[in-house]
């Protein structure tokens, strides 16, 4: 029944009276429950559901939908609580001038439970932006199920879950995190492409602290448990790490940025024409590379060299950092960068490292967005902890993730490219399209001195026993080895990297490449879906 507003005078049918009826429900649905939403989030240093869409889309674009929803429960005198709206506002709205769907969880309302309306409002707007083709930005705040809802609030987190399946691949799918995600809550975001939380406000756990105590005795707390921290360094869950709720939002603003629309739509560019000299500044990478093989040094100054105006949105930098990952523009258009990092655990890789490129590897070209790989690897982190851990299994997701990939795939061997390590990270054979090699490189199944000591154990040892300087031997014979065997020159001339680069030149080299690239075509052959190791 179409109740008459307790404070509504008598029923006025005339259109000026159902004008003024529709501005009293609207006060009471959005601004009247706002000033009670911002004083309860406020007193926790949080905002409000519609604060945090107002501050993720741009000024007045946003338009709420289902703002006069209410609940159906009978069940714990629920009826006598119906707010407008329920526990979720949802709408459209515009980033940057692009279209977007968007829902946020309003935490004032039953804990920001999901039961059957609040479902029905997710699964509406998640539907509008998959028949729109428009990315979709859920912000989560909630309890989880709503317990008095039972079954049937499970059942709607079982067709979201159906639905971030269905769209993964097909358009962008965000989530930030600004208070508890918990219970099975926490698989919607696990299954869309980033997860940004805010240090110290948001937290997310399959099971909470209490039932940890209970069921394992363990004592542990909630921040420590599933805190942002703990999501970004420990467990690879959230892809960043944000200080406060503006940032998390600039985040997943600046995201939006490097992703079209969907996967058929064209990628954002801008106008940019590159400079195809090279410049003083290019110049500067011709130093990058110590002397020493064992000297580290930071690959994000090769990438910020490459890529236009240094810019490189940087995408899980705490977990796994041994292998950089991130998207940037290159002449206008995006791309996504993965790049072992010689200052972290020597650029190993590990089964950490492994994941985290594969899954944003798959990202980028789930959404046509060609990738630069840089590569300085000495090998896989050997030990019976990633052995036992899978590393076999999970370190095949990459090689799997490279070798499936079918846009524009350009490497770039800065120093060490050793054993698997040199064929997963975007070889000629697993499947890039131009590869090249600064003269630092060393390609060969494994570094001078490890391939020293098998080829010429017995002739050192020899050495030792006459009383010579086993040790310069050593040394002298893997120099020649990384020379002559591990050289750049000898990959260059079977054609297994395409041209041998100076440092100076990479920018203008990769610039022309994916110039090259943009009319690729390839596909895998037709099949109901691959099987990834998992
Ligand atoms: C209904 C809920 C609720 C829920 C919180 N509330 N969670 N109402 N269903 N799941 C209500 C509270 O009763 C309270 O109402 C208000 O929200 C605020 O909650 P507080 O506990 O006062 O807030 P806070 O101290 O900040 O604690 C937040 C919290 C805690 C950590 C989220 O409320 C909590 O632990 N909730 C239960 C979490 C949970 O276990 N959910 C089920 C997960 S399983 P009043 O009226 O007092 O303001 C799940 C399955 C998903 O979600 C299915 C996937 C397949």
């Amino acid at each position: 029944m179409n109740e008459q507003h307790p404070d509504a005078p008598a029923v006025d049918l005339t259109t000026a009276g159902r004008i003024n009826d529709l501005k009293r429900r609207h006060a009471e649905a959005v601004t009247d429950a706002e000033a009670r939403a911002a004083d309860k989030q406020h007193a926790k240093g949080k905002n409000t559901a519609r604060e945090r869409i107002l501050g993720l889309l741009d000024p007045g674009s946003f338009v709420e939908l289902d703002e006069y929803v209410r609940h159906r429960t009978t069940a714990f005198g629920m009826d006598k609580n119906r707010p407008y709206g329920d526990s979720v506002v949802i709408g459209t709205g515009t980033i940057h001038g692009r279209n977007v769907a968007v829902y946020s969880q309003n935490f004032t309302v039953f804990g920001g439970s999901l039961g059957e309306v609040a479902g029905d409002k997710i699964i509406k707007i998640m539907n509008h932006a998959l028949k729109t083709g428009v990315p979709i930005i859920g912000i989560l705040d909630s309890g989880g199920a709503r317990i008095q809802e039972g079954v049937v609030a499970l059942g709607k987190y079982g067709e979201i879950f159906r639905l971030n399946t269905a769209a993964s691949g097909v358009i962008p799918q965000i989530s930030i995190i600004m208070g508890p995600a918990a219970g099975g809550a926490v698989y919607s975001p696990a299954l869309t492409d980033f997860v940004i939380m805010v240090d110290k406000t948001s937290h997310m756990f399959v099971t909470g602290p209490d039932v940890i105590k209970t069921v394992t005795g363990e004592d542990v707390g909630m921040e420590e448990l599933g805190g942002a921290l703990a999501h970004n360094r420990t467990s690879g869950v959230s892809h960043y790490l944000a200080a406060d709720e503006e940032d998390a939002l600039d985040y997943a603003r600046n995201v939006i940025s490097y992703l079209p629309d969907n996967n058929l739509a064209e990628l954002p560019t801008y106008d940019a024409e590159s400079e195809l000299e090279i410049t003083d500044h290019d110049r500067g990478l011709n130093t990058v590379i110590p002397d020493s093989p064992t000297q580290p040094y930071d690959v994000l100054k090769v990438i910020e060299s490459i890529v236009d105006d240094g810019e490189f949105l940087e995408v899980q930098a705490l977990y796994a950092p041994n292998v950089v990952i991130g998207l940037a523009r290159i002449e206008g258009s995006p791309v996504g960068i993965i790049a072992n990092q010689p200052n972290q655990m020597a650029g190993t890789l590990n089964i950490a490292a492994g994941e985290k490129a594969a899954r944003f590897l798959r990202m980028c070209d789930s959404f046509s967005i060609p990738i630069v790989t840089l590569v300085d690897v000495p090998g896989y982190l050997p030990g019976t902890d990633q052995e036992w851990s899978g590393v076999i299994r999970r370190g095949a997701k990459l090689l799997y993730a490279y070798a499936e990939a079918t846009v524009p795939l350009v490497t770039v061997i800065l120093r060490k490219a050793y054993g698997g390590a040199y064929i997963v990270m975007g070889s000629k054979q697993i499947g890039a399209d131009l590869n090249f090699a600064w003269p630092t490189a060393e390609i060969a199944v494994m570094g001078g001195s490890g391939a020293v000591n098998i080829l010429y154990r017995r002739d050192i040892a020899a050495a030792a026993e006459k009383g010579e300087d086993a040790v310069a031997l050593g040394k002298k014979l893997a120099d020649e080895y990384t020379y002559n065997v591990a050289s750049p020159y000898l990959a260059a001339e079977r054609g297994e990297i395409d041209s041998i680069i100076e440092p100076a030149g990479t920018r203008v080299t990769i610039t022309k490449a994916l110039r090259s690239l943009r009319s690729k075509r390839a596909s895998m052959p037709p099949k109901k879906h691959g099987n990834i190791p998992l």
